[in-house]
């Protein structure tokens, strides 16, 4: 048994006033169950296999209904992570910032790749889809806290601060050595240290797309040379428009005749 699962009941026991708490707040005891992993991670670094049993437990819920929620979110992780998880947007408008140059920097410095956990177990890193903070891209995430505008310099000075102890964001507990990558084999791909590419006709794990990627053209082609492509037209538009979807659509199709479609 390893210390961890040897503390895992006296953590169970702090953590449960603050679980009963949550489970009061809802209608439904399974709706703490995001709430509550997010307790755990706090507290162990990560969703280990004990609180989700005791989660399971607790909510009335099978284990494996736990499981299959908890596997479905990537911010909770069901392996031991870094102290610190480093999370870089790769989404477009950080990609035309260059996030690709980021990311490689990243890479280099860390001298690790997407989902990977440097040896010392400081540092997991992790290459994401937008972070919604594209007005100050390049972004990302420090253990869910946002960093913004990164500069090379900037990354120095974040891992120095980091390895130092100084850097604002606190470290996650780390109750448990991580591994080198904190994927799980079932994900399919992910389990073999890949992500799914970035785009239509990218290859490497590493690349995000961005420039040369043809994914955003193949896109717009696609929606100029869909005749009726506004037959898509979904019913939110309704709740503003005066005209109902069925008058715009007609409208559509009779402008796209006139237009010799
Ligand atoms: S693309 Fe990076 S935050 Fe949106």
């Amino acid at each position: 048994m390893t210390q961890r699962e040897k503390d895992f009941p006296a953590l169970l026991e702090r953590l449960r006033p603050e679980c009963e708490r949550i489970i009061a707040q809802y209608e439904q005891k399974r709706s703490a169950l995001l709430p509550m992993m997010h307790l755990f991670q706090q507290n162990e670094g990560f969703v280990s296999q004990d609180a989700m049993q005791a989660a399971a437990e607790m909510l009335d819920l099978t284990p494996a209904e736990v499981e299959s929620t908890v596997s479905f979110y990537t911010l909770l992780y069901r392996r031991p992570v870094g102290k610190y998880v480093l999370q870089v947007c790769r989404g477009l408008p950080c990609t035309i910032n260059g996030a690709e140059d980021i990311m490689a920097y990243f890479r280099e410095k860390l001298g690790i790749g997407h989902l990977q956990t440097t040896g010392d177990g400081l540092f997991s890193y992790e290459e994401v889809e937008c972070l919604a903070a594209c007005d100050r891209a390049t972004c990302m995430e420090v253990n869910l806290e946002f960093a913004y505008d990164l500069t090379p310099a900037k990354i120095d000075e974040m891992l120095a601060a980091m390895r130092a102890g100084t850097y604002p964001v606190a470290p996650m507990p780390q109750t448990a050595a991580p591994a080198s990558t904190w994927a799980v084999p079932q994900d399919g791909q992910v389990g073999d240290g890949k992500k799914a590419p970035g785009a239509v006709g990218v290859e490497s794990p590493d690349n995000a797309g961005g420039v040369g990627d043809a994914s955003g053209l193949i896109m717009l082609d696609n929606i100029i040379n869909r005749d009726v492509y506004f037959f898509h037209r979904t019913q939110e538009r309704a709740v503003v428009e005066s005209r109902s979807v069925a008058e715009l659509v007609e409208e559509e199709a009779k402008e796209g005749d006139r237009a010799g479609h």
